[in-house]
């Protein structure tokens, strides 16, 4: 007689996320998380930052797997994001910036001619070995729950780099692009090979998914970002192509995007606020899942209000090959963390239902 085989634990790859991202969702399951959803809008984040600057706490392992686990602990997300920041690997080979409170990455000295491209070396696995620790940590923490890692497409990192800190206008970003086509070239494949590298780190170390933020892109024309921005994009994402992991591709203002960004070798395709789900997939087509889409500034409103916007992301997600609930950019710091967790209680008590009407 033979004994039973013990029933195999349950991993990432068999989540509701993965299968969503891979287009054979189960029809009765809507997963969701959110981007951001680490951060300043919790407590328990605050207490744990309290006087060590943003770049020093992602490279304690320790508090990076803490500061992970902290919104799937509270929220029961079907996704965890990990804790960093897409300047990191740029810190990692040497760049001299830094990131400010309440204004985001600022640079040194910023990058404007052929000498300031020397600063951005080849990104080696041992640069980031704290990234490595962290993430091993958390996929023995996770458990079933998926990993999500991540990194900045060449378009928004070169436009801190060039800006020297946040922008409005990308002016001289864009006068680099188009006037110095060669530099920016030489600019954007180097940042490609670091953002990839940074992602091989990740997926090697455990991560089950990667998102590619492209935030800024959709600054661009169309036109502009086919030619000057999702070459370099595609360049990324091959680099984890054949890793077996969901590739996420994602960026604000991105309607007149949206093909492009799946066809730079995306799984799925996050979207903004701007568009319904319905009509982004229609636009990104049958062999794309799509991530989105409730306008972040909308967390505020009354609950009734709230919950109703929540219903119409999930109907019309429900159009779409498959369909990962999220914001339409990243939780804003001043948020009702109790908003968040009553949001992720509807997505999940009544998605179901939704998709099915
Ligand atoms: O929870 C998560 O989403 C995971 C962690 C994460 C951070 N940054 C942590 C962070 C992720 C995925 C990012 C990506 C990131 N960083 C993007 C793309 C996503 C997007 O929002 O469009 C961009 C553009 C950056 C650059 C950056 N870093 C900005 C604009 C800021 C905000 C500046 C501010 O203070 O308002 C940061 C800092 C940052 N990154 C914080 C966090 C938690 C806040 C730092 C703090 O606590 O002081």
């Amino acid at each position: 007689m033979s004994t039973p085989a013990a029933p195999l634990a349950p991993k990432p790859a068999d989540s509701v996320f993965v299968h969503a991202c891979r287009r054979d969702q189960p029809e009765d399951r809507v997963p969701v998380w959110f981007m951001r959803q680490a951060g300043r809008s919790l407590p328990e984040y605050k207490r744990v930052r309290e006087g060590i600057p943003m770049l020093e706490s992602c490279m304690r392992p320790e508090l990076v797997a803490e500061i992970t686990l902290q919104p799937v602990r509270r929220y029961g997300v079907d996704a965890a994001i990990f804790y960093s920041d897409i300047m990191v690997p740029l810190k990692a080979v040497g760049v001299d910036l830094d990131i400010v409170p309440g204004r985001g990455p600022v640079m040194g000295s910023p990058v404007r001619d052929e000498a300031d491209l020397a600063a951005l070396r080849p990104l080696q696995p041992d640069d980031v070995g704290y990234v490595t620790e962290a993430v091993q940590l958390l996929v023995a923490e996770l458990g079933a729950t998926p990993l999500i890692g991540f990194a900045g497409a060449p378009f928004t990192l070169a436009s801190y780099l060039v800006e020297g800190g946040p922008s409005k206008d990308y002016a001289r970003t864009k006068a680099m692009m188009v006037g110095r086509p060669d530099l920016w070239d030489r600019l954007c494949t180097a940042l490609a090979d670091i953002a990839g590298a940074f992602l091989e780190v990740q997926v090697g170390a455990g991560a089950s998914a990667v998102q590619l933020f492209d935030s800024w892109a959709g600054s661009l024309s169309a036109a502009d970002y086919a030619r000057y921005a999702q070459p370099y994009s595609a360049r990324v994402l091959q680099r984890v192509a054949d890793r077996g992991v969901p590739r996420i591709h994602f960026g604000v203002g991105t309607g007149e995007l949206l093909g492009s960004m799946g066809a730079a070798g995306a799984d799925v395709v996050g979207v903004d606020w701007r568009i319904p789900l319905a009509e982004a997939s229609r636009r990104i087509g049958p062999a794309y899942a799509v991530q989105g889409n409730l306008d972040p500034a909308l967390l505020g409103a009354p609950w009734p209000v709230l919950a109703e916007r929540v219903r119409d992301v999930v109907r019309s997600g429900a159009e779409a090959p498959g369909h990962v609930f999220n914001l339409g950019h990243g939780v804003p710091p001043d948020t009702d963390p109790a908003v968040l967790a009553r949001v992720v209680e509807l997505v999940q008590d009544e998605g179901p239902a939704l998709r099915a009407s």
